[in-house]
C-alpha cells in the first residue's frame, strides 16, 4: 500500500472484530434502515448503490440518495459506474458530504447496472477495475473499500459453458482482482461468496472467501446467506474473515446484529416476541416517515410484510399492511393482531 491513510481518518481501524456490517442493498438500506441497524448493533452501514455518472452530471435524483443522519456514522457510500473519469467528481462530492468511507461496486448483477457494463461485469476487465479504484483513491482522503463476487465467467453470455473449464481458465476470479490491485490503498473488501452466474441463491463458496482473506492484506468481510447467529459463526470460522456483511438476513429482523454478537459471546440469544417485533417495526416506520413522509410509509409496506412473516394470522394481517398510508393505520393493524 503506497498511500498511508491516517488512523484518525480511517474508522475501519477502530472497529472491534468481528466487524458486523450492513451490506448495501438498493431499495432497502436507506437512511431509516441504516439508523435502525446501527441502533441494533451494526458496526458500519453501507448506503444503497449510488451512480458515479449521476453524481458526475449533478443529477438531483442521485444527490437525493445521499442524505444521511449523523446517527448512522460510520457510514460508507457505495458508488457504481464504469467510467474511471466519472468516479473522480463522484469521490470528491461524497467526501465533501461527510461520509466516512467510499465503497466501489464490483458485484452487482442487476440488469440496469450490468447492461451498461458496470457492477460485476467490470471484473472481466481488470485494468478498468484498477483505473476506477485508483481514481477514487487518488481523489479522497477517505478509506476506500470494494465489494466483489467470487467470480464471473469470461464469456458475456450468461449461460455460456465457458466458466465450466476444469482449470478455471473460463472464469475471472476475485482473487485475480485482489492481486491486480495489491499496490492500491484499499482498506476493506466485502466478498459476496457467490459467482455472477449464481446470482442470489446457493451455498456460499467459503473456500474462495478464505483464499481472498489469505491474499488480501486488509479487512475482509464475508457476505452471503447470513440469516441467523449460527450461520454467522460458521461463516466466520470457515472463511477466517475479519467480519461479516449482512443483507437479506436482516429482512424483518434488523436486530440480527445484536443476536450475532450475543451468540458469539455466550452461545445463546433470545428470539424476539411479537410485541417486541411490532415495537421495532413501528420505530422503523417512524424513521421512514421522518425522512420521506408519505412515500416513506409506502416504501415501509414491504418491510411490514417482512416483520409479520411467521406470525399468527399473518395472511389476514398482511392484507391490511399492504394498504397502510400513515403511522396511525400501522398502529391500528398492530393493535388488532
Ligand atoms: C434488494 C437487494 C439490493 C441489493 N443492492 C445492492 C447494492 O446496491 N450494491 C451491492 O453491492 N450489492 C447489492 N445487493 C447484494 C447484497 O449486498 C448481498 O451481496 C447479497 O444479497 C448476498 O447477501 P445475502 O445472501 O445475505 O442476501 C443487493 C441485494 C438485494 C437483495
Amino acid at each position: 500500500m503506497n498511500k498511508k491513510i491516517n488512523k484518525k481518518d480511517n474508522f475501519w481501524l477502530s472497529l472491534g472484530k468481528p466487524i458486523l456490517a450492513l451490506a448495501p442493498m438498493a431499495g432497502i438500506t436507506d437512511s431509516a434502515f441504516r439508523q435502525l441497524c446501527r441502533k441494533h448493533g451494526a458496526d458500519v452501514v453501507y448506503t444503497e448503490m449510488v451512480s458515479a455518472d449521476g453524481l458526475h452530471f449533478d443529477s438531483q435524483k442521485t444527490l437525493g440518495l445521499l442524505k444521511f443522519s449523523p446517527k448512522e456514522k460510520p457510514v460508507v457510500v457505495q458508488l457504481f459506474g464504469k467510467d474511471p473519469e466519472k468516479f473522480i467528481k463522484a469521490a470528491q462530492i461524497v467526501t465533501k458530504l461527510g461520509f466516512d468511507g467510499i465503497d466501489i461496486n464490483f458485484g452487482c448483477p442487476a440488469k440496469k447496472v450490468v447492461g451498461h457494463g458496470g457492477g460485476v461485469t467490470l471484473m472481466r476487465d481488470l485494468d478498468l477495475c484498477y483505473n476506477i479504484i485508483k481514481n477514487v483513491c487518488d481523489h479522497t482522503p477517505l478509506p476506500v473499500s470494494i465489494k466483489v463476487r467470487t467470480s464471473i465467467n469470461k464469456s458475456p453470455q450468461l449461460n455460456s459453458k465457458c466458466g465450466d473449464k476444469k482449470d478455471g481458465s473460463g472464469k475471472v476470479l476475485a482473487l485475480e482482482l485482489v492481486k491486480k490491485i495489491k499496490d492500491l490503498p484499499i482498506t476493506a473488501i466485502m466478498v459476496h461468496g457467490r459467482s455472477y452466474e449464481e446470482k442470489f441463491s446457493g451455498e456460499i463458496n467459503y473456500e474462495m472467501v478464505k483464499e481472498i482473506k489469505e491474499n488480501f492484506p486488509a479487512i475482509v468481510l464475508a457476505n452471503g446467506n447470513i440469516t441467523n447467529p449460527k450461520i454467522a459463526q460458521k461463516t466466520l470460522e470457515l472463511t477466517q474473515a475479519d467480519g461479516l456483511g449482512l443483507a437479506r438476513g436482516l429482512y424483518g429482523q434488523p436486530w440480527l446484529f445484536e443476536d450475532i454478537k450475543k451468540f458469539l459471546k455466550t452461545k445463546k440469544y433470545k428470539e424476539k416476541t411479537w410485541t417486541q417485533i411490532k415495537k421495532v417495526a413501528l420505530e422503523h416506520a417512524k424513521l421512514n416517515f421522518k425522512f420521506k413522509k408519505k412515500h416513506g410509509i409506502i416504501e415501509m409496506r414491504k418491510h411490514l410484510l417482512f416483520y409479520s412473516k411467521g406470525q399468527k394470522q399473518a395472511k389476514e394481517m398482511r392484507k391490511e399492511l399492504v394498504k397502510v398510508e400513515n403511522i396511525k393505520q400501522i398502529k391500528k393493524v398492530f393493535q388488532k393482531y
